[in-house]
């Protein structure tokens, strides 16, 4: 039988995180948040007082050591915004693409979660979702989460925040966030994390 390769892509708090880790348990495959490499690079870069948006100081970070990965303060907004202003850099993308496609290639398959991953990293993956939200929601979503972690944040301030990063992820010219042709569009506007899961599975049961 031919590995099951889950490629789910989508914008920034769509849900597509915890769509990629409960398909991957479903399914018993490993599974990689690809937005994690593109944060230790950004971070990388300001610990070495590198600028993000010079192309030869942020593909120099993708040398990040691997422990930076565990680091918690790598799911916060400031390391997202970091993050999304290093991988427009085509030597940051280079950089990471052989380590994404050899987590893919790994026998029975995987799970792989990020902007390109259906159009780039693995462009004939058996199962392609687009996991995709309005920004109100995402948004509200984005603002408890930041809340609840004590970040002192407005709604306003991450709705603009994510719509800079939308704007900035969909209009780069190195591998811009787009559903893939054959990608399957989940939106998960009005449903619920456990709705959505179950969602995503139905659609990874009619593609595979
Ligand atoms: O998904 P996450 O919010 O962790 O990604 C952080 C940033 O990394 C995104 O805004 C995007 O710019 C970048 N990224 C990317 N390609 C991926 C995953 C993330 O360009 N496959």
């Amino acid at each position: 039988t031919k590995a099951l390769i889950i490629a789910v892509d989508g914008p920034t708090a769509s849900g597509k995180g915890t769509i990629a880790r409960g398909l991957a348990k479903h399914y018993g495959l490993p599974h990689l948040d690809t937005g994690l490499l593109y944060r230790a690079v950004g971070k990388q870069v300001r610990l070495s007082g590198g600028d993000p948006d010079d192309p030869l100081d942020a593909a120099r970070a993708t040398g990040f050591p691997d422990e930076l990965l565990e680091e918690p303060d790598l799911r916060s907004e400031a390391v997202g915004a970091l993050a999304s202003r290093v991988s427009v850099h085509k030597r940051v993308r280079a950089a990471l693409l052989e380590r994404q496609r050899a987590f893919a290639a790994q026998a029975g398959g995987a799970v792989l979660d990020g902007r390109d991953i259906g159009t780039v990293i693995v462009p004939d993956a058996p199962v392609k979702l687009f996991v995709t939200a309005s920004l109100p929601a995402r948004a509200r979503r984005r603002y408890a989460e930041s809340i609840k972690r004590g970040d002192d944040v407005t709604l306003e301030q991450v709705t603009d925040d994510l719509a800079a990063r939308d704007e900035r992820d969909r209009n780069r010219a190195e591998a811009p966030l787009v559903q893939a042709s054959d990608a399957l569009l989940l939106d998960n506007s009005q449903l619920t994390p456990a709705e959505s899961l179950e969602a995503a599975i139905a659609l990874v049961e009619e593609a595979r």
